[in-house]
């Protein structure tokens, strides 16, 4: 194997913004009212608003939300050079609340957030009244509420070391809405067999809720068809069948498979192997000073031998939105296929694996809401029906002698033995609870969010950010002068804040920017502005006292 190293989203939609309604107090003015209320409302700074205030999130003004999206353009990051944004902006950026909750429905076709008009949705609030008549913002989906949100997650009002969690791994796995924990129980009780195989009464239920999640995904992701969309355990296993299913069958000596210089060991490792056993070279698009992929340069890289460009969406280490539809159009055109890792993007924004043109795309069911244990591999059909199955056993077979086994068609050939069924199932939730919130309005709320803890943080002393390219999505990864990551992330816990320290699964891209390790702070729909002045706080008073760390 030889490795070559470097040498050296827009949504269409427009910004959620409250319509206006005559007679209605401006943004600004509600806004105003909205702070002065949680003022008073004792503790609805330090955490969640009680039930009653969350009435009163107001939207930020348009000024403001329209400033701080571009503001995901931090290539230039300095603290001064962001539009000023204070918590009362964004603590409660979006619309207020306009729907109740109906306890957690068992059926998966009933659509969960319900919109609530009448009196009994909130509590009556004098400069809200008229609001609750508002439709909700984007197309089809209810208003979108952070508060509400966080009251689907039952883990979120978890205490650790005396304080609510903070919880900010969301890189490293993401919380279950009650949706999920109910369907997996339902599962359980009332459909557990095992699936395709026997006539009676509960396989026949367990291969409709599973082959149902097969459907969910295909929907989540744009798939063509059901039968492009393979279940395996996570990202990591879809990259390794591809390796070793499509990879052995098409790779040879002198051939060369393009990864990039942010891959997480899992879209690495896989590549190698290949790499190693065919002869192959391995080649590595490098980043710029900001952490976004070389395009220029993986335009040199790819050749007449290149057979596959191999690249994350959103990189787990630093949170670059990589330009993902360009690398593929240019894998394309040298006559290579092209992998998306989506391992970190499909809990932050919108996904239509048509429209990227992707041959392969894959995901982990646990970073997007859903159990672990759990994954997904979109294959192309054509590319797909091609394959040679990767792993041998029962239900992928057609037929079995001695002599000779013929197999399934995609995508049963896949999936040797018993898979995770109730897993796929809880995943199918937790992709429909996110089509009840809408991936539009989670990639906008997102934005702001990350707009707004990245100036946050830039305000707490010796801190760095590591990872600025202009489109990112939802991950700050940092070092603070004098403080070992490790130490921060013991130090944080003590806080109940959760992040990473250590080198997430990206030993290269940390080393590309001179660190073994940095602190990870990952954010996800439920997160809000109080978590981020959670987490600055904290690390405020760490480094006006850093022993504290090392106690
Ligand atoms: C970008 C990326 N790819 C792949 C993986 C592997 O995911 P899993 O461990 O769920 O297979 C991760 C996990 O953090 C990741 O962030």
């Amino acid at each position: 194997m030889t490795t070559q190293t470097p040498t050296g989203k827009a949504s269409s939609d427009p910004p959620i913004q409250p319509p206006a309604i005559p007679g209605l107090p401006d943004a600004a003015t509600l806004t105003r009212w909205a702070n002065e209320f949680f003022a008073v409302v004792p503790g609805a700074r330090s955490g969640e608003p009680p039930a009653a205030a969350t009435a009163a999130v107001t939207q930020a003004p348009a000024a403001a939300a329209g400033s701080i999206l571009p503001v995901n353009d931090l290539s230039m990051l300095t603290a001064g050079s962001l539009p000023r944004l204070s918590a009362g902006e964004l603590v409660h950026p979006i619309l207020p609340v306009l729907r109740s909750y109906p306890p957690p429905s068992l059926d998966a076709a009933t659509p969960h957030p319900a919109v609530a008009t009448g009196a009994a949705a909130s509590p009556a609030f004098y400069f809200l009244q008229d609001r609750q008549t508002l439709p909700p913002a984007g197309t089809g989906h209810p208003a979108f509420d952070v508060y509400t949100i966080r009251r689907d997650f039952p883990i979120l009002a978890t205490h650790v070391h005396g304080r609510p969690l903070v919880w900010l791994d969301n890189a490293a796995t993401t919380q279950k809405p009650t949706v999920v924990i109910e369907r997996l129980s339902y599962f359980y009780r009332h459909e557990n067999s095992n699936v395709h195989r026997a006539a009676h009464e509960l396989a026949a239920r367990a291969t409709d809720a599973y082959e149902g999640a097969r459907t969910q995904v295909q929907r989540f992701l744009g798939a063509a068809s059901a039968d492009e969309i393979v279940f395996v355990r996570g990202a990591t296993e879809g990259i390794n069948l591809v390796a070793q299913s499509w990879g052995r069958q098409n790779v040879r000596a002198g051939d060369e498979i393009v990864i990039s210089h942010l891959e997480h060991h899992a879209n690495i490792v896989p590549w190698q192997m290949l790499a190693l056993e065919r002869g192959a070279v391995l080649k590595v698009i490098p980043v710029d000073s900001s952490g976004q992929i070389r395009l220029d340069e993986l335009q040199r890289l790819v050749t007449d031998r290149t057979k596959i460009v191999s690249i994350a969406h959103v990189a787990n280490a630093l949170g670059t939105v990589t330009p993902v539809k360009e690398v593929v159009e240019i894998a394309h055109r040298a006559g290579a296929l092209a992998l998306i890792d989506g391992a970190q993007s499909v809990s932050h924004m919108p996904i239509d694996v048509r429209a990227l043109d992707a041959d392969f795309f894959v995901l982990s069911g646990h970073k997007v809401f859903g159990p672990t244990g759990i994954g997904a591999l979109y294959g192309r059909r054509s590319v797909l029906e091609a394959m040679p199955p990767w792993q041998g056993g029962g239900s992928m077979i057609e037929d079995v002698t001695f002599e000779k086994t013929t197999y399934q068609p995609p995508p049963a050939r896949f999936e040797a033995g018993t898979g995770s069924i109730a897993d796929a199932v809880g995943l199918g939730a937790a992709l429909e609870y996110l089509g009840t919130i809408g991936m539009h309005n989670i990639e906008r709320y997102e934005a702001q969010l990350l707009a707004y803890a990245t100036e946050r943080l830039l305000s707490v002393p010796g801190l760095r950010i590591v990872g600025t390219a202009a489109h990112k999505a939802s991950v700050l990864s940092f070092v603070i002068d004098g403080l070992e990551p490790t130490a921060i992330g013991t130090a944080l816990n003590q806080e109940g804040i959760a992040v990473r320290a250590g080198h997430h699964c990206a030993q290269p891209i940390l080393r590309r920017f001179g660190h073994e390790t940095t602190v990870r702070a990952s954010l996800a729909v439920y997160n809000t502005c109080a978590d981020v002045d959670a987490l600055v706080k904290a690390l405020r008073e760490l480094t006006a006292s850093p022993t504290r760390a090392y106690r």
